[in-house]
């Protein structure tokens, strides 16, 4: 083989076996949240929660965590000021306690997610019978224990993140508090639920509209993609590379549920389709049309592409898998 031939054979990237990398990391947020969530609650609330949690969802958010933790974590190995932090540890034990942080921080986010959904489809909020092909949390148990499942959810997420556990340094586990409570809050999720609220029937401009998906999804998106970083010790360059991803992949998200919400039917989505249009709620279809908001989502795929390239980590295939999956997804 002559060299130019070696070059062309070395540019062609190496297939990423998505589903399979999913399913090991599946396996295991699975196992974590079925021993962990519910455990002991009284009167009923346990079950509730488990049925919000266990059995559903495409899990995207814990997935993201644990790519950009390996992306950062394999590619960098860890940076000064972390080993530092851990000093007198080894590196098997160091290694092990990331690992733990970073499994944490996937169940986190995922609890703090089906809390979001839990209230987000009661009758004071989109009003929604169906979720993750099952009547939803409010239907099957009523409104006050969907909405004390949704508060328990929240706070587990955080007890889940303060473990009594020396090989995670309390900085990391602050810094994973902060992260995931900001985007949980009034600045990241609960806001853009107040502003998605406040806007039915109203026609918002596009920048409007980009504030309201950026916050009410986008947020805890990007989250789950900088904490996986923050458990992997990811330098500036890495950190800013990450944010960008996660900005277009979290944005990306919302402006492809919105066109799910038109394109896919109920059977596959799991939950009510068409429901945006007949509670009048503006979305990137309603407002650009279905073609252009199509474009959109394929326009922000590029750039949280573009931002892995920028990254300096030498393997972000995962995380390139999941914004294509993101995109590209039927449900
Ligand atoms: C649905 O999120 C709610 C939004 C934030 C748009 P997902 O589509 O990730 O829901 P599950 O977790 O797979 O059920
Ligand atoms: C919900 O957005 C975002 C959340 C914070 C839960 P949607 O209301 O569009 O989500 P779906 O379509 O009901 O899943
Ligand atoms: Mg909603
Ligand atoms: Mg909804
Ligand atoms: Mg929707």
């Amino acid at each position: 083989m002559d060299a130019g031939m070696m070059a062309v054979q070395r540019s062609i990237p190496a297939a990423f076996d998505l589903a399979g990398w999913s399913r090991h990391h599946l396996d295991r947020v699975e196992r974590a949240l079925g021993q962990w969530v519910g455990e002991g609650a009284p009167a009923g609330l346990g079950e509730a929660m488990r049925y919000a949690v266990l059995d559903g969802g495409k899990r995207l958010r814990p997935l993201l965590v644990l790519a950009a933790y390996e992306a950062v974590h394999n590619g960098a190995g860890p940076t000064g000021s972390d080993t530092a932090l851990r000093a007198g540890m080894d590196e098997a034990t160091l290694r092990a306690g990331m690992d733990e942080a970073a499994l944490r921080a996937a169940c986190a986010v995922e609890l703090i997610h089906a809390y979001s959904l839990v209230h987000d489809d009661m009758p004071c909020m989109d009003n929604d019978v169906l979720r993750r092909g099952k009547p939803t949390v409010h239907v099957q148990f009523g409104e006050a224990q969907a909405l004390l499942a949704g508060d328990a959810l929240q706070a587990f997420a955080f007890e889940l993140l303060t473990p009594d556990d020396a090989r995670i340094p309390p900085a990391v586990q602050a810094t994973l508090c902060r992260q995931l409570a900001r985007a949980a809050g009034s600045a990241g999720m609960a806001g853009g639920q107040a502003i998605d609220l406040a806007s039915v029937g109203l026609a918002l401009t596009q920048e409007q509209l980009r504030q309201m998906h950026r916050l009410k999804t986008g947020a805890l998106l990007q989250a789950s993609v900088m904490m996986g970083a923050a458990c992997g010790g990811a330098g500036a360059t890495a950190q800013k590379a990450l944010e960008g991803y996660g900005a277009a992949l979290g944005l990306a998200f919302q402006v492809v549920d919105d066109i799910l919400d038109v394109v896919a039917d109920s059977a596959t989505l799991g939950k009510t389709a068409g429901k945006d249009a007949a509670s009048d709620k503006p979305t990137y279809v309603s407002l650009l049309g279905l073609a252009p908001a199509q474009a959109h989502a394929q326009e922000l795929l590029a750039q949280a592409q573009a931002a892995l390239a920028a990254s300096g980590l030498a393997d972000t295939r995962a995380l390139a898998a999941l914004a294509d999956m993101v995109v590209n997804r039927s449900y």
